[in-house]
């Protein structure tokens, strides 16, 4: 296989960073191409828990290169911490990470103004300035990494942008010292230690026999196909593909997608779930899942699975194959639901509706199976499987129509199934 999209098929949080790292290897190259440090993708490597915000998850393995294209605005502070955190194990990126050039940056008056809108309208946001350094750069304001080198012109661009801000915001910011000399000598002094990785980016995925990229967030949280407005602000779908690396859509033709999806289903922050659990059942699934944001540490809202939004994702997204994690976390269950359709005003509707009113007022229509109630924590064999189990992976499969490709059964790289 050349070319693997892994996407996550459900509000992020699937379980990507697992799967990515262990299909990492078979390839030279791994590219993160949408959203920033709102990320947060979970391995375990070395026995330890680590999580990537920024860099690819394959950065982990010596011999894959690492790319953050063009469509990822990048926090170069975080980006340093974490390239820190990976050398202090022993992991060094010299001749092996490439920075898009054409990459926008985060900066602290995007995350001044990202707090004030979470004040006037919560989305329940990871506060990492991900949306207003989108929003500069559809304004046209925004400063790319290939902008630092002209001195002059980055500081008249931040000044005006910190202007603009202290403006926008007057009242809020008033006890708020944005300074445009601080932020401009910040950034230039961020810029020296990674300039050295700072590529055309396109250029070097061209050339490259095999490329997994990493999809971000989950394909129900795409500014376009997700549930808008509580969504992240890029397209983090197969959407944002072209655009997030700067490749032809034609160089996709050939590619493979494969969707991540949990057993259940997890959001963080707000926007509507149909089937969250508001129950001590709910609580189980956090607290066996351990359903606490890798980023934000918030507590994940949890629900059963929801057929209707995957068959969106799979649609949308044109998924090959899907990819089921977290099995485990229903292992204890006695029955278990999985949402077929939706009862909406009486009427019973499969498909997913574009628009939050709509979605908030629908019911799920569920299908009980029953639970396994034994071990698969682990488990490395489909022989090994409880039968109610393989039953439970079937009729997703039917109902969605797509082959489940491999199942995680625990955190660690070893703890999975090709099937
Ligand atoms: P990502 O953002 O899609 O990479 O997912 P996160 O890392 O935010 O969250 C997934 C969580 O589930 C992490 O804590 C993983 O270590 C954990 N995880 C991944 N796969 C499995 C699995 O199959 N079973 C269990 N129990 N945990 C898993
Ligand atoms: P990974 O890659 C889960 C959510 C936030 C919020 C909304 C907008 O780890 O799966 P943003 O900061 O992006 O403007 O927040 O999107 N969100 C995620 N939820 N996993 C993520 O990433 C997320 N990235 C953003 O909680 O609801
Ligand atoms: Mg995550």
């Amino acid at each position: 296989m050349k070319k693997l999209v892994v996407l996550g098929a459900q509000w992020g949080d699937e379980g990507k960073g697992k799967v990515v790292d262990l299909l990492s290897p078979e390839f030279d190259m791994v590219v993160r191409y949408q959203g920033g440090s709102n990320a947060g993708h979970t391995v375990i490597y070395n026995q330890k828990r680590l999580v990537l915000h920024l860099l690819p998850t394959g950065v982990l393995h010596k011999d894959v290169k690492a790319v953050i294209s063009q469509g990822v605005v990048i926090d170069l502070q975080l980006l340093l911490e974490e390239i820190k955190k990976l050398e202090e194990i022993g992991i060094n990126l010299t001749d092996r990470l490439f920075l898009s050039d054409r990459a926008h940056i985060v900066l602290s008056y995007h995350k001044a103004l990202e707090k004030i809108l979470e004040n006037k309208d919560k989305i329940g946001t990871t506060l990492r300035g991900i949306g207003p350094t989108y929003m500069f750069k559809f304004a046209r304001r925004g400063i790319r990494l290939c902008d630092i080198k002209d001195e002059n012109r980055l500081y008249s661009l931040i000044e005006e942008n910190v202007n603009f801000v202290k403006e926008l915001c007057r009242e809020e910011l008033s006890d708020c010292e944005l300074s445009a000399q601080e932020v401009y000598e910040k950034t230039l002094e961020l810029y020296q230690t990674v300039k050295d990785w700072v590529v055309d980016v396109s250029k070097v995925l061209i050339s490259s026999q095999s490329v997994l990229f990493e999809g971000a967030q989950g394909s129900l949280l795409d500014i376009d196909s997700g549930t808008y407005p509580f969504v992240t602000s890029s397209n983090s779908s197969a959407l944002g593909l072209t655009s997030g690396t700067g490749l032809p859509p034609k160089y996709f033709c050939d590619a493979k997608f494969w969707g991540v999806f949990k057993a259940y289903l997890t959001r963080v922050g707000a926007g509507p779930f149909p089937t969250e659990l508001n129950s001590q059942e709910g609580e189980l699934l956090r607290k066996i899942g351990d359903e606490f944001g890798s980023t934000t540490g918030r507590p994940r809202r949890c629900g059963w699975i929801d057929l209707v939004a995957l068959k969106h994702v799979i649609e949308t997204n044109g998924i090959d194959a899907l990819v089921m994690t977290k099995l485990d976390v229903l292992d204890t269950f006695e029955r278990l639901k999985v949402c077929v359709a939706y009862r909406l005003d009486g009427k019973i509707i499969e498909h997913f509706p574009p628009d939050i009113m709509t979605l908030q007022r629908v019911e799920p229509v569920f299908e009980e199976l029953p639970g396994w109630q034994t071990s698969t924590r682990g488990t490395r064999s489909i022989n090994d499987m409880p039968d109610k189990a393989l039953e439970f992976i079937s009729f997703i499969e039917e109902q969605v129509n797509t082959p489940i490709v491999m199942l995680s059964t625990g955190p660690s790289r070893e703890e999975y199934i090709l099937l």
